[in-house]
């Protein structure tokens, strides 16, 4: 059977589309512009093409960006106190702050320090608390992207099995509790679990977020189950990336599969703008 390729690029579009129109319609409604404050510690190279990405996103969508760009030697207290100041200013609406940040700075300092209200990465505390127990607030936004892909394929998640491999803090755990939330039924791997192929055989719907580059093989899947590959690994050698799935021969056993790249890393983009507009609404108070 030949699987349907879930099309993140297409899928991310028709989000940010629809971010734009919102946006247009609460700066005509109320006069609030979004805004979105991103701050970049030091050189590294992959997060500054990560900033310059979310930048053009936030034009693409009708944002005004606040751009800060910190040299390397930047102290914690510096940083803290640029957070205050963005926490305190009414005219933004999201701050993020971009990982990793250098050795000398701890980031749960930053993230707790950084106004839940404000937390479009749904990186604070209270934010992965209130979607612990149902409530409002900001959800991690690949994992918040990965639901999207379902949601939008027309993939059914209640009464699935599904199992999750990765337990980190912005994949793993999150993506569990949205799986929960869904009415899946929900099993999380990871390094230590025994047996992972058998486990792993039981999904109707895969999600690997381990970060090991084609690990999940066609052996662990069960023949129609659906493949989602949060995994970005470049290949040191030809600088090409590729997923946690072996695509190739994983693909053909499957219902559906995201390709990498091309299916959830465009998402996670996506669903920061519409976690920066979700923002600027809660604080306008208005109704769109
Ligand atoms: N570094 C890698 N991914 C992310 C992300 O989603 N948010 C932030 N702030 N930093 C990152």
């Amino acid at each position: 059977m030949e699987p349907k390729i879930i099309d993140g690029k297409v899928i991310s579009a028709q989000v940010k589309d629809e971010v734009k129109e919102k946006t247009a319609k609460l700066l005509e409604k109320t006069g609030v512009q979004v805004c979105l404050a991103v701050i970049l510690v030091g050189e590294d190279s992959a997060s500054q093409v990560y900033v310059r990405n979310k930048k053009r996103a936030c034009e693409y969508v009708g944002f005004k960006s606040l751009s800060y760009e910190l040299p390397e030697c930047t102290s914690q207290e510096e940083l803290l106190e640029l957070i205050e100041k963005l926490n305190n200013d009414d005219t933004v609406h999201g701050i993020l702050v971009q990982m990793p940040l250098p050795k000398h700075i701890d980031e749960k300092t930053v993230i707790d320090t950084i106004s839940p209200k404000k937390d479009v990465d749904g990186f604070h505390p209270m934010n992965v608390g209130a979607l612990c127990i149902g409530e409002e607030g900001f959800v991690s936004c690949t994992p918040a992207g990965v639901i999207q892909l379902l949601k939008r394929s027309d993939i059914e998640i209640s009464g699935k099995e599904c199992v999750i491999i990765g337990r980190s803090n912005i994949v793993g755990k999150p993506m569990a509790l949205l799986m929960l939330r869904e009415n899946a039924t929900v099993t999380v791997a990871h390094s230590r679990t025994k047996d992972l192929a058998d486990v792993v055989r039981r999904a109707d719907i895969v999600i690997a977020a381990i970060g090991k580059p084609k690990a999940i093989t066609a052996d662990f899947i069960k023949e129609g189950a659906v493949v989602i590959d949060v995994g970005i690994n470049r290949n040191l050698e030809t600088g090409k990336l590729c997923g946690d799935v072996d695509y190739e021969n994983v693909a053909p056993k499957c219902s559906a599969i995201t390709p990498v790249p091309g299916g959830v890393g465009p998402m996670t983009i996506a669903m920061l703008m519409n976690n920066c507009l979700e923002s600027a609404i809660r604080f306008s108070g208005a109704d769109i």
